[in-house]
């Protein structure tokens, strides 16, 4: 039987030649470490001489120049612009900016804002409770009437659609509740909203929180939000009495001359 691998196998071996295969090690073993000892030696004095071509400025010296080039160095960002009306991204060019926001709670006024005019707000001291209304003229941008029509006390359905009725063709109609804008609200009024497009009109209750963007003779893009509304909810109430105020807020083309 043959044990190729057996201890005995391998005592049998000459000494001699055990003897040169170590000598053959110990010589390859220390050629390797010689040149990699090299290697290293190159690879520090070539980063040794790249270091020395650099000039001796800081880093952030570098940087400043570089920034110097143009105009003025940029140190930080620069503050974000305001958007008209306090949009969160601007409007397109060749279209009006809106946001209508309705009233919630006792100091939160409702507003209507065009192109970054506040043009019914607490700050202008014409919002009131019940349905506040602004009529734009389409063409030109202006702001032509602002109304309050109290829907708690006293009978002013009437007086709010000959309001809506005296808006000329072309005309954006925007509207916000402030408080109450519908208890005392009567049919013909709530007809005069439905025929300007609203949905949500039949629905309002008692401090129902509603905004409302409406147009005579206009096409609005059908794209565009429109109507919105939330109910008072003894539960749910953001303020002791009155729901959250809700927003609307975009952007309409203009007239193409
Ligand atoms: C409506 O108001 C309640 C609080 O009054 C609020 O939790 C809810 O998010 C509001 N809903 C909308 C659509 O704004």
């Amino acid at each position: 039987m043959k044990k190729c691998c057996s201890l005995s196998a391998r005592a049998s071996r000459p000494l001699g030649f055990q003897q040169t295969r170590l000598y053959h090690l110990l010589i390859t073993g220390s050629l390797k470490a010689l040149f990699l000892l090299f290697a290293s030696l190159c690879a520090w004095y070539s980063g040794y001489l790249l270091a020395e071509l650099i000039p001796e400025v800081p880093l952030s010296n570098t940087v400043y120049s570089i920034w110097s080039f143009g105009e003025k160095p940029i140190l930080r960002a620069p503050a974000p612009k305001r958007q008209k009306c306090d949009h969160w991204t601007s409007c397109p060019p060749n279209t009006y900016a809106y946001r209508l926001l309705s009233g919630g709670g006792q100091d939160k006024y409702a507003q209507i804002c065009f192109e970054d005019e506040l043009v019914i707000g607490g700050e202008t001291g014409n919002v009131a409770r019940g349905i506040n209304i602004a009529i734009v003229n389409y063409v030109t941008g202006k702001v032509t009437e602002t109304g309050s029509f109290d829907m708690f006390e006293g009978d002013n359905s009437g007086p709010m659609v000959k309001f809506i009725q005296s808006a000329p063709q072309k005309s954006l109609l925007f509207m916000v509740t402030h408080d109450d804008g519908s208890s005392r609200m009567k049919d013909d009024a709530k007809e005069a909203l439905r025929a300007l497009g609203s949905k949500e009109v039949q629905n309002m209750k008692f401090r129902s929180s509603w905004v409302f963007l409406a147009a005579k003779g206009v096409e609005l893009p059908t794209g565009i939000q429109r109507e919105k509304i939330n109910h008072s909810d003894e539960k749910k109430n953001r303020y002791s009495g009155w729901p959250a105020e809700i927003q609307i807020e975009g952007c309409i083309p203009r007239e193409l001359s």
